[in-house]
């Protein structure tokens, strides 16, 4: 059966079971915005006279917003542009290659649907299509990524190795915004680490539906290359704001993990992803996670008499359990609520 959305759209008419609740939809056309309220940060200060300007821009998107962007962030442009192009050309293999690599294997390093891995439970779809790719430990993982297009294991090993690298950069210079030591969170905390695709078809109707819902991440954190199509957005005071697309930058968000491991001191930002009526958009999100059975709480470095832990401490595999049920009874109440103290 052929199911993704890619293969069958016309373009033209948007199926009734794509269409969102009245209160969920974009209802807008959504336009770039060009007002930056996601602050746009420039690493390559770090290195100057500006070092602690930079951090403290940093901590306090994390404590306003949960997201910022990045540039000047040491991942080659070129490399960028060679793994969106990958990206890009994956998507447009033929759609039995694809459906080739469709599996009801939960333990699979690599995983192609549409809408969610949950296609067969949803009343609603999303508009996407998408992979999911483990990428940790690296050299084990390869061998189960996509054997085509012929450059995709290349570059994208290449691709998740740099923006790894930057991932850990950004980890401890939030442990430096925070005051607690470098290094803490280069471990299990943020070990696991899987890549996810998105492919937003152009859509009949972007206002009536959505490419991924409001959600907050899994992760510690979470590095996104969007290119230059717009449809991210933020929640900020009870508003959705898009994210301006800037090709040579990332889009940092702060997890729910982080929220809890900073002891609600950081904000765990909702997002969305929506669509757009004249050009395909795609997305690299790479997720850093922590390992199954890592143990997580409130940063201890962060805990005083004055400042008691919120969150009591559990294992990561509880908390994906959580995670997946909020996610099925559609209560965001669930992320957190079983770990609050
Ligand atoms: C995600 C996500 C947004 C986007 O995959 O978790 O938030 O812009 N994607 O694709
Ligand atoms: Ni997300």
């Amino acid at each position: 059966m052929e199911k993704f959305v890619s293969s069958w759209s016309d373009g033209k008419t948007l199926p009734e079971n794509y269409i969102f609740p009245p209160e969920q939809r974009p209802g807008k056309l959504i336009l770039p915005t060009s007002n930056y309220v996601t602050p746009v940060i420039d690493l390559g200060k770090l290195d100057g006279p500006d070092h602690s300007i930079v951090v403290h821009q940093i901590l306090q998107a994390c404590q306003e917003l949960g997201a910022f962007q990045v540039f000047n962030h040491g991942v080659a442009r070129r490399l960028m542009d060679d793994a969106r192009q990958m990206l890009d050309e994956f998507f447009k293999l033929p759609a039995e290659d694809k459906s080739a690599l469709i599996t009801s294997d939960p333990n699979s390093k690599f995983k192609m649907y549409t809408s969610t891995v949950n296609y067969d439970e949803e009343k609603i779809h999303l508009w996407r299509d998408a992979f999911q790719q483990v990428c940790t430990p690296l050299e084990e993982c390869i061998p189960h990524w996509p054997a085509k297009p012929a450059k995709y294991r290349e570059i994208i090993e290449e691709y998740t190795r740099k923006v790894n690298e930057l991932g850990l950069r950004i980890l401890d210079l939030i442990c430096e915004g925070l005051g607690i030591e470098a290094g803490y969170f280069a471990n299990e905390q943020s070990q696991h680490i899987e890549l996810i695709v998105n492919h937003y078809p152009v859509c009949p109707d972007p206002t009536l539906t959505l490419g991924v819902g409001k959600h907050s991440d899994r992760s510690l954190i979470t590095i996104l290359m969007q290119g230059s199509v717009p449809g991210l957005q933020i929640f900020k005071d009870d508003e959705w704001v898009g994210v301006d697309p800037i090709p040579e930058a990332f889009v940092v968000h702060i997890g729910n993990i982080m929220q809890i491991a900073s002891n609600g001191k950081l904000l765990n930002g909702d997002h969305r992803a929506v669509t757009n009526a004249y050009e395909a958009r795609e997305s690299a999100v790479l997720f850093f996670m922590p390992t199954k059975d890592c143990f997580i709480e409130p940063a201890k470095a962060l805990i005083t008499a004055e400042n008691p832990p919120l969150y009591r401490g559990f294992r990561y595999h509880e908390y994906l359990a959580a995670h997946n049920t909020a996610r099925r009874l559609k209560d965001p109440d669930l992320l957190l609520k079983p770990f609050r103290i």
